[in-house]
């Protein structure tokens, strides 16, 4: 498949919840490049578009091509609010995935992963692909379904070993059972656990059938790499090699042999992938992680790369989805030479580093919120005692983890992502403590957006970016 495929330059990394949205990837897909939607929660976000009014009308103009017409209804008779929601009363949330899935999640997660990647696809022949993270395991199937309906071009994940994707793609294009093997914890005898998944319980094959799109891994090191060739369970047509300045989540430090267990963790030598390795497999390949500008992409061409994956400069552009009032904060902040970037060891849920952005002392999120969890994407899976599975997340209530047999230390300094990440696209959950405040993760690298903006003059489109990378002539950004 790979010898046919034109290889495009730049990816613009796929980024949760929804700063990566159809808008987005849209820009960037009809500039010729591969535009990415983030696949993360956005059964959520398009449940919450809908209460919001969907005011422009895109999602139910989505939603009136998906061919399983009574789906789409149902969908659209539970969510949608004309003229949307009062802005004091809650979200209605939507049912949280188990390991057998209800009929109404499955649905949910199907139209929606159709819905955004029919409207970054609407209108133009570019390729679109979509990103999903291995440590979600229970949406992922119907996700990859709706996303394959609406003829998404590449699925990319990373966030763990997704070996188990390449085969699912290759049998939902069939129109076969699939079946996920999940990440079970305080299973000591390793006992298999599997999610079962047909698409046929759901409707037809849409006619004309369903093409199985490329996979690309993202890996963090070689090893990852040679354990995808092994154990994957199809193809892997490429692979995105991200270091740890990336934005989002990023792989644990390896350990130093002989280093203090004691000291707080850090990023030595030791966490630079070995990107020859990776090329010696002989497959096409990615590189990410303070890749974004034309000097680094042609280095990335020398090392052998197809191109770059870029995150961060995408992600403040005018297009993505973090609300307008972050954006404008945040790149005042860089334009002001302000800018705090954290990697958060213990922050996220998954128990990954999580890049994050210090907006202000006094919005200090642990502190202004009550521990809530209701859209629960982030939770472990567990074997209870019953044999059963049981489902629990350390940023939930302390209380709550700790009965379902979680450690009370488990849960330090644990944050909603789920809920904070919905805040920085404007979505945010009401609460009897106001609106969830927003969690901003971030890459380090704003080379390229401080060249482009000045105090006051911090709009620029994706565009922008693009004919940038490809051409290193830049456009100073606009007035707010
Ligand atoms: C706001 C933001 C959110 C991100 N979310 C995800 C995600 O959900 N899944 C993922 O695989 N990578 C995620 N990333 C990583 C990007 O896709 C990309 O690989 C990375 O940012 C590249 O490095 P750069 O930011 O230096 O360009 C995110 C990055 C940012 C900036």
């Amino acid at each position: 498949m790979s010898s046919t495929t034109t290889w495009p330059k730049i990816i613009q990394g796929g980024m949760g919840i929804g700063v990566s949205n159809w808008v987005l990837a849209r820009a960037v897909s009809m500039k010729g490049q591969l535009g990415v939607v983030s696949g993360t929660a956005v059964d959520s976000l398009i449940a919450r578009r809908l209460q919001d009014g969907d005011p422009e009308g895109h999602v139910r103009r989505a939603i009136s091509h998906f061919p399983w017409t009574d789906m789409g209804k149902r969908i659209l008779d539970k969510y949608f609010v004309e003229g949307g929601k009062p802005a004091d009363k809650k979200y209605k949330l939507i049912p949280m995935a188990t390991q057998k899935l209800k009929t109404a999640t499955a649905e949910m997660l199907i139209v929606s992963n159709f819905v955004e990647v029919f409207l970054a696809k609407e209108g133009h022949d570019g390729v679109v692909g979509i990103n999903y993270l291995e440590k979600i395991q229970l949406p992922t199937m119907p996700s990859i379904l709706g996303a394959m309906m609406a003829g998404v071009n590449y699925v990319l994940m990373g966030a763990g070993i997704p070996t188990g994707i390449p085969g699912i793609l290759d049998g939902l294009a069939k129109w076969q059972p699939v079946k996920l093997k999940l990440n079970v914890e305080e299973n000591p005898e390793q006992l298999d656990f599997y999610q079962d998944f047909d698409p046929a319980e759901y409707g037809e094959m849409p006619e004309g059938g369903i093409g199985r799109p490329l996979f690309l891994g993202i890996i963090s090191s070689e090893i990852v790499a040679k354990t995808m060739e092994r154990r994957a369970t199809g193809e892997v047509n490429g692979y995105i090699i991200e270091n740890h300045t990336a934005g989002g989540h990023n792989a644990p430090p390896r350990r130093v042999r002989g280093a203090d267990p004691d000291a707080p963790p850090a990023y030595t030598e030791k966490d630079i992938p070995n990107v020859g390795k990776v090329a010696a497999i002989g497959k096409p390949f990615y590189l990410a992680g303070g890749f974004g500008c034309p000097e680094k992409l042609q280095e990335a061409i020398d090392m052998g790369a197809q191109g770059i994956q870029v995150g961060t400069t995408f992600a403040y552009c005018d297009e993505s989805g973090i609300t307008r009032e972050i954006k404008d904060e945040v790149l005042d902040r860089c334009a002001n030479g302000t800018l705090n970037i954290v990697t958060a060891f213990k922050a996220s849920p998954t128990g990954y580093p999580f890049k994050l952005i210090e907006l202000d002392e006094e919005n200090d999120v642990p502190s202004r919120r009550k521990r809530i969890c209701d859209l629960g994407y982030l939770r472990h899976m567990y074997l209870k005692d019953d044999g059963n599975l049981g489902y629990r997340c350390p940023a939930e209530p302390v209380k709550d983890f700790v009965r379902k047999g979680g450690t009370e230390e488990g849960t330090n300094c644990k944050q909603c992502l789920c809920n904070g990440l919905m805040g920085t696209i404007g979505h945010g959950q009401v609460r009897d403590f106001g609106e969830e405040p927003a969690i901003v993760t971030t890459g380090e690298d704003f080379s390229v957006i401080k060249k482009l903006i000045e105090p006051g003059k911090l709009v620029y489109h994706a565009s922008d970016v693009v004919d940038y990378f490809l051409t290193g002539n830049y456009k100073k950004a606009e007035q707010v």
